[in-house]
């Protein structure tokens, strides 16, 4: 069954949430996707909502996700409210039978990703795509397009470095892993083109808060190859915001460089600077990656990370937790890849 979206205008996109991320995707749409338009916003802070609409002109503003999500101007749906609330909506889309970009983690835990996962193989199409978007970095892209292309020869090794800038209260590490570190497992299996069969996490807690609260977060993967990874994930450094990926293979290595800012030799320094935030770390992949999603409903070839993406880094990320509990190696048992997603690109 395809996916295309019949109307012959633009798409019309309903954003729930408008938040840092929310009113990114609500300006990229707005200013730098041709044939999408944003018409309608949800969100409980209806002050920041009102900004957002003034900002973008969508003509119908909700308190109430569903009644978006039902409204026969709404085409197509972005979910960008707080975590908690990314599998209930992402259900009510598929009960209504319209695409969705849900931001990550696509659900709480892989038992309620499973369930989205089912409901989503039952209704026989792929409607949603999932906001795991390193994938539309430029540089993870080439990357990944040097190590698939086996210039470099087998992958035997992942690294994933993930630097967060912003004093956050102290986080729980089950939080870190959900919220942060998916991410991180995502890029592992993308990159790789493998499936993680190992994890095993340990953490340094904050001084002086519970000692489940995670500062800094390492993870040792292994994978189904008989490759070998590694994810280190700082949860607040206090400098800048980096994320970076290297990949070694059997006759090569390759690795993306997140820093872009000009070097600058001065009063007997040379250096860069560190980016602030994932908005301007990731600014084009952002763009990229609603660009590709309205592409993907125009002529109905889905594209990206699918729900399944979006519940095997769930079945990793429960893994993570289980392990950052225990201290003890986790071993994951990734089930074979459902028909409906075997043709995903991407
Ligand atoms: N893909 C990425 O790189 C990336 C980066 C940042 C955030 N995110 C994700 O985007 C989502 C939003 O994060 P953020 O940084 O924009 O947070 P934020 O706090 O800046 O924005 C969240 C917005 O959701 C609103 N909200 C709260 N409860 C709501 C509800 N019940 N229904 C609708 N809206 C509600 C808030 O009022 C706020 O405007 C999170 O799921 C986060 O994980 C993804």
């Amino acid at each position: 069954m395809s996916n295309r979206l019949s109307s012959s205008g633009p798409i019309r996109v309903g954003v729930i949430g408008t938040g840092g991320m929310g009113g990114r995707h609500v300006r990229n749409l707005t200013d730098e996707v041709t044939g999408s338009q944003v018409v309608a916003l949800m969100d409980v802070d209806a002050a920041r909502m009102a900004e957002v609409a003034a900002a973008c002109g969508a003509s119908h503003t909700f308190s109430d996700a569903r009644a978006l999500i039902r409204h026969p101007a709404v085409d197509a749906v972005v979910i960008a409210a707080p975590d908690r609330f990314h599998a209930e909506l992402t259900a009510a889309c598929l009960a209504a039978g319209k695409p969705v970009l849900c931001e990550k983690p696509l659900a709480a835990d892989a038992e309620e990703a499973r369930r989205i996962v089912e409901t989503e193989i039952t209704g026989g199409r792929r409607l949603i795509q999932v906001g795991l978007m390193r994938q539309f970095d430029p540089a993870h892209l080439r990357v990944k397009e040097l190590i698939a292309s086996g210039a470099l020869g087998k992958a035997v090794a992942f690294r994933g470095i993930h630097i967060n800038s912003l004093p956050h209260a102290p986080r729980m590490a089950e939080e870190v892993i959900t919220n942060s570190v998916i991410h991180d497992l995502h890029s592992a299996r993308w990159m790789m083109s493998d499936e993680v069969t190992r994890v095993y996490v340990s953490y340094v807690p904050y001084a002086g808060h519970s000692p489940e609260t995670a500062r800094l977060i390492l993870i040792q993967l292994q994978y189904r190859s008989g490759a070998v990874g590694q994810i280190e994930c700082n949860a607040e450094a206090g400098y800048g915001y980096e994320v970076d990926v290297r990949v070694t293979g059997e006759n090569g290595a390759a690795e993306t460089n997140s820093l872009r800012s000009p070097v600058v030799s001065y009063n007997n320094q040379r250096g860069q600077w560190v980016e602030e935030d994932w908005l301007q770390r990731f600014d084009t992949a952002y763009i990229h990656e609603v660009r590709a999603w309205i592409r993907a409903l125009q002529t109905g070839v889905p594209i990206g990370p699918t729900a399944w993406d979006g519940y095997v880094s769930m079945l990793l990320a429960d893994a993570c937790i289980e392990s950052a509990k225990t201290g003890k190696p986790v071993d994951v048992d990734i089930p074979p890849m459902a028909a409906l997603y075997a043709a995903a690109n991407g």
